[in-house]
């Protein structure tokens, strides 16, 4: 008896993560071991409604898993937030024969996901890929290590700098809500202070650091600035600590630099397993679930429990890192 041939599709919605290609490489390899179909949607969900679709073949996801970025390039897709959209969405589905869908992105990407699911009974699977580690229901999200790599390469160049010119610098890294990047960045580059997205900054406490550092032979100040809701806050500090404090400090903001490179060790070996895992899922006709990393293990979560943007702030690390900092 012929066994039925899925054909299943496969988008990045939201920031890029690096990681992503390989997720899509490890997704379209295990269907076409298993004899089904894989066609990528350009453009996340943009692509998906303007009918940019792509088989994709064993060669054609060759020599990307290294590549940071997505090679099915991705988008955030306000007209998504309509119902009409995600209906022609189910149709453009349909008319390719797409019978379950992969989106690989954040939460916003998965909350599309779920209602695309719930309103139109497609099928879905979702792969976490964001920088920004801060998806309920997992402790991991692709692309995260790859970004505090990045950030920490970044910091280190700076403090050589810094420690030259014996000087004091805000470096901003990425994260609007997420305190995951600031915080592991700023331990594991030995920064003087790390301050969070939404925390309340005190120049006084920061500059009282700074000087009792300088005081004891410091010869470089670095403090990790998260980006909170605005990129650039760290503009706003160093003006507070000349015109208040009469201390000079310089800003870096790395940006885009954290999104992009080639994926870490445990950023492809994640994506090998997620894209693995969410095909074999489809395969055994499971439906709304997410790939997720808990206490070591990778797994399938319910799509339901990974909707919220959280801000997971690791209490351990912010007095670890006032420890090393004295
Ligand atoms: O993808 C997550 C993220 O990199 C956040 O850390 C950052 O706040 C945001 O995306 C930047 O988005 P964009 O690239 O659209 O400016």
């Amino acid at each position: 008896m012929n066994k039925e041939v899925k054909t299943i599709g496969i988008l990045c919605s939201g920031g890029d993560s690096p990681g992503m290609n390989a997720a899509i490489r490890a997704a379209t390899r295990t269907a076409l071991f298993h004899g089904h179909r894989m066609i990528g949607i350009k453009r996340g969900y943009s692509g998906l409604l303007n009918h940019e679709f792509q088989e994709l073949t064993l060669s054609s996801v060759g020599n990307i898993l290294q590549r940071g970025g997505t090679f099915l390039q991705t988008s955030r897709c306000p007209e998504f937030l309509e119902k009409s959209a995600r209906r022609q969405a189910a149709d453009n589905l349909i008319k390719q024969s797409i019978s379950s869908l992969i989106v690989i992105g954040g939460d916003g990407s998965f909350n599309g996901a779920h209602l695309l699911s719930t309103e139109t009974k497609t099928p879905v699977i979702g792969i976490p890929g964001t920088i920004d580690n801060d998806i309920s229901g997992t402790q991991y999200t692709i692309g995260y290590d790859t970004a505090v790599r990045n950030a920490i390469e970044a910091v280190d160049r700076i403090r050589d700098t810094a420690s030259s010119h014996a000087r004091t610098f805000l470096i901003e890294v990425m994260g609007r809500n997420s305190s995951a990047i600031a915080q592991k960045v700023g331990l594991c580059t030995g920064a003087e202070n790390i301050i969070l997205p939404h925390e309340e900054i005190n120049c006084k406490s920061l500059v009282d650091d700074i000087k009792r550092g300088v005081a004891r032979g410091k010869t470089s100040s670095i403090i990790i600035v998260a980006e909170g809701p605005v990129s650039g806050r760290s503009y706003q500090i160093q003006k507070e600590l000349k015109q208040s404090y009469d201390l000079a400090a310089h800003v870096c903001i790395l940006g885009h630099i954290q999104r992009g490179g080639s994926p870490t060790g445990f950023d492809r070996l994640m994506a090998c397993h997620m894209g693995n895992l969410a095909v074999n899922a489809i395969i055994e006709g499971k439906d709304s679930l997410v790939t997720t990393y808990n206490q070591g293990r990778v797994s399938l979560t319910e799509l339901e429990k990974c909707l919220q943007k959280t801000n997971k702030v690791n209490e351990f690390y912010t007095e670890l890192a006032n420890t090393l900092s004295i």
